[in-house]
């Protein structure tokens, strides 16, 4: 197998069984994720087929006997257990024992029965419970608590929408180790009348006038696959599914003229927080880690022709750990298809009129997933262009968090969206890990502005210019956006030139983009440095792959992990194997339009060459012959 090949249900099932063997866990121990640990660098780089390595599995869970989250090593190749250790601070990401442990101990909680009585529910069996992940312990738990809390939505008709019908004022506490319960009730408020529906069924009158669009691909698709290696066009990579981080790029290549061009080793999200900025007692300790905490790569959505993707599709499945160690398979779980994409470039020469304008069409390749957490669903697009743009949008859709009010009023930080239902701000910040490895591993980073020139040679006045600055250590490195600079960073090979005696390289072109809203001091930002900048820049190093506190995110109370620790010592990162973190998103300020289902919302960035080519890499895009109107 190669290296980044994915671990397949044997190895699981071998590693699981090595551990429970070999490792200090007891009868009660359950897992939380696993998957193959990406060897080194160099044996991936200069791996050749059928040459042996050590073939390393990671296992990640909880032991309720112990009170504390493992994480374990195991060679395949060799059938031992290679390290395990007790995790002192944090938890291992949500499993399915844990869902219903806090179900078990909050149905059985009489203040929270009781709390459910005063808002006339008597039968709980009408109540759906969703567990947040509890950020941080409560103070009256053990300090190791694998701590959740709950919130409730009245789910008496079985086709609706719970989510429209929040049990306002009641939260419950569990410790899932210990069982406690602890509930607070910060009064009641009538549920509201609105039905919240959406569902096609429900809908009062579906419109009538959409024709069918269908898209057919005679020939098939342009693309081939073998194993998890895509060839498109001029475009190699490799596609993996990480348990934590969801969709993963590996040693992207675009083929010019014969040359194998590198551009990424891996790409990816690497950690994402949702902080909500609204002080209402249910939404105030709201700050989900929705990739560490609930492990992204176990909420993917198997996804189905003609719904998420249109046209002809490739599907990856994907194999994931259970929580009782038996390995088990997401079908699709990762859609792979081309799409037209309007007009790659045009001219028509006007002093030409007899002669026919010279027009390309644009395609991308798309890879994409879509993962589903409680009310909230994320779709991570990857998109391959035929002029070597590559190019990430995030998705967002779903349902939004919601609060019930008795005087039908929103505010600054809960607008209201439907009769008596406000909705909190919030912040969705991902942080993605981009390995850039442009005609080589040592790369550099560029921050290039473009800055007014008033007093310059401009006749007019009227002069600007582009600025580039050398981002030379890891503070400096520390950025923001300027759109009204219109800042891009440009990572450059500085050792390989262009036809034009230029650097080679590709810019990073963010988007209009916040950074955290939250206050320095906040317990967001202490478990989530990441999001308080735009681009962050470190030397590469093997153990420096989370943004945050990674696999162990759940509940983890320090603030020493991530970004802002590696960064601390400020290397230098100048024509250095580097890696380059974005950190991107939107603030979410409700609308009435985002109810009772929300339109996609888009996030992102572009990679763009810049110097990589000697010219359009795309001028041999043939024309399009058939034009039907
Ligand atoms: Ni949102």
């Amino acid at each position: 197998m190669h290296p980044l090949d994915p671990c397949t249900k044997q190895e699981l099932t071998s590693a699981v069984s090595a551990l429970r063997e070999q490792g200090d866990l007891s009868e009660q121990a359950v897992f939380s994720c696993g998957y193959a640990a990406e060897p080194e660098k160099d044996l991936v780089l200069n791996f050749e087929p059928g040459s042996p390595y050590d073939r390393i599995i990671r296992l990640i869970g909880y032991d309720k006997a112990k009170g504390r989250s493992f994480d374990a090593h195991v060679s395949v190749t060799k059938g031992e257990l290679a390290s395990f250790t007790w995790v002192e601070n944090g938890h291992s990401p949500v499993n399915m024992n844990d869902v219903i442990d806090v179900y078990t101990a909050i149905f059985a909680d009489e203040a929270w029965l009781e709390g459910l009585k005063k808002r006339g529910i008597e039968d709980p069996s009408q109540v759906h419970v969703e567990p947040w992940v509890a950020g941080i312990p409560h103070p009256d738990f053990p300090q190791n608590a694998r701590a959740y809390r709950t919130i409730a939505f009245l789910n008496s008709d079985p086709e609706g929408n719970y989510y429209a019908k929040p049990i306002e004022g009641l939260i419950g506490w569990v410790d899932v180790n210990t069982g406690q319960t602890i509930v607070e009730d910060h009064g009641v408020v009538p549920i509201p009348e609105d039905s919240g529906d959406y569902a096609a069924a429900r809908v009062e009158r579906l419109r009538d006038d959409l024709r069918p669009i269908e898209i057919t691909q005679p020939d098939g698709p342009s693309v081939d696959v073998e194993g998890r290696i895509v060839r498109w066009q001029k475009w190699q990579l490799r596609v993996s599914v990480h348990p934590i981080e969801g969709l993963v790029l590996h040693d992207v290549r675009y083929n010019d003229d014969g040359r194998e061009r590198p551009i990424l080793y891996r790409a990816g999200l690497s950690d994402m927080v949702v902080p909500y900025g609204d002080a209402s007692p249910m939404h105030y300790w709201k700050h989900a880690f929705d990739a560490g905490e609930t492990a992204l790569g176990h909420m993917a959505n198997s996804l189905k022709l003609g719904c998420d993707c249109l046209g002809e599709i490739y599907y990856f499945d994907n194999v994931l750990l259970g929580t009782d160690g038996e390995p088990f398979e997401i079908e699709n779980a990762v859609c792979m298809h081309e799409e037209d994409y309007g007009i790659l470039w045009k001219h028509t020469n006007a002093f030409r009129p007899e002669s026919d304008p010279e027009v390309r069409r644009s395609r991308r390749l798309v890879i994409s997933m879509i993962h589903t957490v409680g009310n909230y669903e994320y779709g991570f697009f990857w998109y391959f262009y035929l002029d070597g743009t590559i190019q990430m949008e995030i998705k967002l859709t779903g349902i939004v968090g919601v609060s019930a009010v008795a005087d039908n009023v929103g505010s600054d930080t809960a607008p209201l969206v439907a009769q008596s239902i406000t909705s909190p701000i919030h912040q969705h910040l991902f942080c993605f890990r981009l390995d850039f490895n442009v005609d080589g591993s040592e790369n550099s980073v560029y921050e290039v502005d473009v800055e007014a020139t008033p007093d310059g040679p401009h006749p007019y006045g009227s002069g600007f210019r582009s600025v580039a600055r050398l981002l030379s250590t890891e503070q400096e490195a520390q950025r923001e956006i300027d759109p009204t600079r219109s800042r891009v960073w440009r990572i450059v090979n500085p050792d390989v030139k262009n036809k034009l005696g230029q650097p080679v390289g590709y810019k990073l072109l963010p988007q209009a983009s916040p950074t955290s809203l939250c206050g320095p001091d906040s317990i967001p930002v202490k478990r989530g440095g990441f999001a308080q900048h735009n681009l962050w820049v470190t030397p590469y190093s093997a153990d420096e792959m989370s943004a945050g506190a990674g696999a162990f995110t759940n509940l983890h109370t320090r603030d020493d992990v991530g970004l802002p620790s590696y960064t601390k010592a400020n290397r230098s990162i100048e024509n250095k194997d580097l890696v380059v973190w974005h950190t991107l998103g939107v603030t979410h300020v409700p609308r009435p339009e985002d109810w009772p289902i929300m339109p996609v919302e888009y996030a992102g960035f572009t990679l763009m060459p810049v110097g990589f080519f000697d010219k359009n890499p795309s001028v041999d895009v043939p024309p399009t012959k058939a034009c039907k109107s």
